[in-house]
């Protein structure tokens, strides 16, 4: 088994805020791993680390078995990392099928089953019924689908969705959940965070849950569905 995503004692922060002490974290090729962890804890902070859109003060993110420290966002991305992004962030003024167009490229030479506008349209038929239309047009649930599109025609290696299904009707977030679990069944890499834990139980290999910064717990769904401290210091649930 390879190893994806390696983070190693990493500190981070904003100017004088520091948000991120002594973490890691280790992501096996072809599986799904959670990041858990209530509202400000730093979940996002440490998906921009893996994104290099910040610096790590310390430590080090090794993908794929090469270490990113000092690389620019567009490196990282070429070497095959791709973000569906806290609020999806699609551009108003692209259609669907630009978006779908524009992202295409294979950033992995290892997969398969190559990702195309075409399979996107076969997951998602809404998005083929909305392919001419803006990214200002389309809805919460749709702009969501096409953040996940964008991000897969890239082929990443490893794809990372901040927030799967915030803020989506029950009905959306049952397909965006039915698309996390065919890709995993594809065997595709995935980094997730969404606070449906119970979810996140069925798909994700292994969990990490992170309070204030630091790790403080990690383990399998079954190890996670019996530690009941866990969701009542750290998940507030
Ligand atoms: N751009 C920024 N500048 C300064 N502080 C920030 C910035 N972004 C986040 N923070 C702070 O860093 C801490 C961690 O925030 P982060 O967004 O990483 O948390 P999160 O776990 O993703 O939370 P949420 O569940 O609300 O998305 C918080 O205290 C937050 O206020
Ligand atoms: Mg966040």
């Amino acid at each position: 088994m390879t190893t994806m995503l390696n983070i190693s004692r990493l500190y981070a922060g904003y100017d004088a805020s520091s948000v991120l002490f002594d973490v890691d974290l280790e992501l096996q090729t072809g599986q799904v791993l959670s990041l858990l962890g209530r509202n400000g804890m730093g979940k996002s902070t440490l998906i921009r680390c893996v994104l290099g859109l910040i610096s790590p003060r310390q430590g080090s993110i090794y993908i794929d078995g090469v270490c990113t420290n000092g690389w620019q966002p567009d490196r990282i991305a070429r070497a095959g990392v791709s973000i569906v992004p806290e609020g999806r962030q699609c551009f108003p003024n692209l259609t669907v099928h630009e978006h779908l167009s524009a992202f295409s490229a294979n950033r992995n030479p290892a997969s398969t089953q190559l990702w195309n506008a075409e399979r996107v349209y076969h997951m998602f038929p809404r998005l083929a019924e909305r392919k001419n239309n803006l990214g200002n047009q389309l809805s919460g649930g749709e702009q969501q689908m096409l953040a996940i599109g964008r991000a897969l025609v890239t082929n990443p290696k490893l794809l990372i969705l901040d927030e799967a299904t915030e803020g989506l009707a029950p009905k959306i977030r049952d397909e965006i959940w039915a698309c996390l679990s065919r890709l995993k069944h594809e065997g595709q890499t995935v980094l997730v965070v969404d606070k449906y834990v119970n979810r996140l139980m069925q798909i994700a290999d292994h969990h990490v849950v992170i309070e204030k910064g630091r790790c403080v717990w990690e383990g399998d769904s079954d190890a996670l569905s019996k530690a009941s401290a866990v969701w009542e210091r750290y998940l507030g649930i």
